[in-house]
């Protein structure tokens, strides 16, 4: 795989976690930039990776054959408006990782003929474990394609989603879903030191837990619900437990509380859009 120049627009954590991610892949550094008016943020950036930075959007973009949008999505029109001359110059693929901002409102501000692709990634991503969907515009060739592929899959699982509004579903799955697992994290926590156990060792023994689950999980060749009938005998303590989560209607409640991220997710696009 070709390893193209790329240009972010935006040196925070996102755009940080994704070089990082390409660095320990190997990715040559001086194919990499970043772009970004606080000259604090670049330098983190630079110090760590050996990447070079511009204060300045456009001439991050000039020489790029992937420019990938890490600011946050209530500035995104304002900067489209600033680089659209230079994104129309240089015509490199467009990817943007701004949560709520579909591609049509990109088309609007940047230009309806560039490759485009959009994705929403997870904070894991933070520690190279992230979950990411991606969806590309008809614009896009088969090697933009991959490489979209390739930079996304340096922070973890990447996966392409054939309608661009399966990306509402995804962000309330995987773009929202470390909270509800830290959620439960915080809430197992909580009722092991009910039980008396000492905070610390509630918190090894959850995290671990959570941890282990996910890796059987991952190894396993069945599903979720085939694990925990597994680990469910009949009159047992797992039993006991899961009865108490069934009379809450749990299931029901993660069908809601997901549906009420979706349904957000469709609204922001309202919102932040064109
Ligand atoms: N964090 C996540 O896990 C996550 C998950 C999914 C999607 N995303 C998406 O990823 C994007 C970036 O998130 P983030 O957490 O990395 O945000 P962030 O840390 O705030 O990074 C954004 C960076 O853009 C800089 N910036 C502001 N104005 C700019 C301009 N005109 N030109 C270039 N750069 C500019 C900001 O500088 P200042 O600090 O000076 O403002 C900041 O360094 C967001 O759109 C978010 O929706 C993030």
């Amino acid at each position: 795989m070709s390893e193209p120049k790329i240009a972010f627009i935006g040196a925070g954590n996102m755009a940080g976690a994704i070089i990082g991610g390409l660095i320990a892949k190997g990715y040559a550094k001086d194919k990499i930039c970043a772009a970004d008016p606080l000259a604090e943020n670049l330098q983190k950036l630079q110090q760590s990776y050996g990447i070079s930075g511009y204060q300045n959007n456009d001439e991050a973009i000039a020489e790029a054959e992937v420019v990938i949008l890490a600011i946050k999505p209530q500035i995104m029109a304002k900067v489209a408006e600033q680089i659209k001359g230079a994104i129309n110059a240089r015509q490199p693929l467009v990817i943007s990782i701004a949560a709520g901002i579909t591609l049509s409102s990109l088309q609007h501000w940047l230009g309806d003929r560039l490759a485009m692709v959009r994705c929403m990634p997870n904070t894991p991503a933070l520690v190279l474990s992230g979950a990411t969907a991606l969806f590309a515009n008809d614009c896009v060739s088969e090697q933009q394609k991959g490489w979209a592929d390739q930079l996304l899959s340096a922070i973890g699982l990447a996966l392409w989603v054939e309608d661009e509004a399966q990306l509402d579903a995804v962000t309330a799955v995987s773009g929202s879903g470390p909270a509800y697992l830290f959620l439960v994290m915080e809430a197992m926590i909580s009722a092991g030191e009910q039980l008396g156990l000492d905070k610390t060792l509630a918190e090894q023994l959850t995290l671990q837990t959570a941890l282990g689950a996910a890796k059987m999980a991952m190894a396993s060749d069945v599903d979720a619900a085939e694990l925990r009938r597994r680990v469910t005998s009949p009159g047992g303590t797992t039993a006991a437990a899961l009865q108490v989560f069934e009379e809450g209607q749990f299931q029901q409640l993660f069908s809601d509380a997901l549906s009420a991220a979706e349904a957000r997710s469709k609204a922001m696009a309202k919102e932040l859009g064109a």
